[in-house]
């Protein structure tokens, strides 16, 4: 089986202020520590040759108790606690917005998927965020299930998601381009499965993808897509799924309105392409086992025409 992981997974490219804070946190402590690290052991290792025993030679000096040296090896590692203490908290106030009464962004953890809101819209999708680059967008983080771990490694910090606990954070990037984030907290089965994606792009693309988002579903054209709507009708997959405009609303599944104009499917699993959303609608199992969509047993034909009704929802 072929799995795919497009972007890149790494905390040592940051392309955020707060993704960059962390990063400059963590050569700060670097630094230190490997100072702490080449001081102590150069000492330790001065004394072994200097010190070393030698035929009747008497034991150096003892100074145990003498009160100068005492405060000098108390002050000097609380000194340091003290400065990383305040470099940490400056970058911790970096990544965490204030609860704001209405946040940019909702996300939602699920098993294994993850649900995008946005409150000023309305639009609701899937496993794939959009923002505008260079604009701060604050993210409300909740669980419907267990706790999951937002993190998108080059746009910040990763921060849990809790069911009855909602977390804030804020995300933001540099750069246009499509950034990989995934759970990181053992959230079950597929806990391994829960990508999503961050496109950032120009204002003005932006603003053209949330215009279209906004709209309900079109109609279906095709003759295949038709029978396409009604396939998903007459299979309950109304039961979970919503699609904006055609009276489907459940919330237990992703959001499939203008699924044909996501990246991928099953939360990064697969690319979204006709193919691998046939291989999905055969048998989700197959393709992410664990999935809570059941395996409906269609035919080769209703599913071509599932395919061809998602494919035209862009
Ligand atoms: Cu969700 Cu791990």
């Amino acid at each position: 089986m072929e799995f795919i992981a497009t972007g890149n997974l790494t905390a040592f490219d940051p392309q955020s202020p707060g993704a960059r804070a962390i990063f400059n946190l963590w050569h700060l402590g670097f630094l230190v520590f490997g100072a702490i690290f080449v001081l102590v052991a150069g000492a330790i290792f001065y004394a072994l040759v200097r010190y070393r025993w030698r035929e009747g030679e008497l034991d150096p000096k003892q100074i145990a108790g003498n009160k100068t040296v005492e405060i000098i090896w108390t002050a000097i590692p609380f000194l340091v606690v003290v400065m990383l203490f305040t470099a940490t908290a400056r970058t911790m106030s970096l990544s965490d917005p204030p609860p704001a009464p209405k946040p940019d962004l909702i996300v939602v953890g699920h098993q294994w998927w993850w649900e995008i809101r946005y409150p000023d819209s309305g639009v609701v999708t899937a496993n794939e965020i959009h923002i505008p680059v260079g604009k701060p967008f604050s993210v409300r983080l909740d669980s419907v299930d267990v706790l999951h771990e937002f993190w998108v490694p080059q746009l910040g910090r990763k921060m849990t998601t809790v069911p009855g606990h909602l977390n804030n954070i804020w995300i933001e990037a540099d750069a246009p381009g499509t950034y990989l984030g995934f759970c990181t907290e053992f959230c079950g089965l597929q806990h391994a499965w829960m990508h999503f994606h961050v496109v950032a792009e120009p204002q003005a693309d932006f603003d053209d993808w949330m215009r279209a988002q906004r709209k309900p579903a079109a109609a279906p054209v095709g003759e295949a897509a038709v029978k396409g709507l009604a396939v998903f009708r007459q299979f309950t997959c109304v039961n979970c799924h919503a699609v904006n405009g055609i009276h489907a609303d459940a919330r237990v599944a992703p959001d499939l309105t203008h699924f044909g104009s996501r990246k991928f499917l099953g939360a990064g699993v697969r690319e979204n392409t006709p193919e691998n959303l046939r291989a999905w609608l055969k048998d989700p199992q197959e393709v992410k086992p664990g999935a809570l969509m059941p395996n409906f047993n269609l035919t080769g034909e209703q599913i071509d025409q599932l395919t061809a009704y998602f494919e035209e929802q862009r």
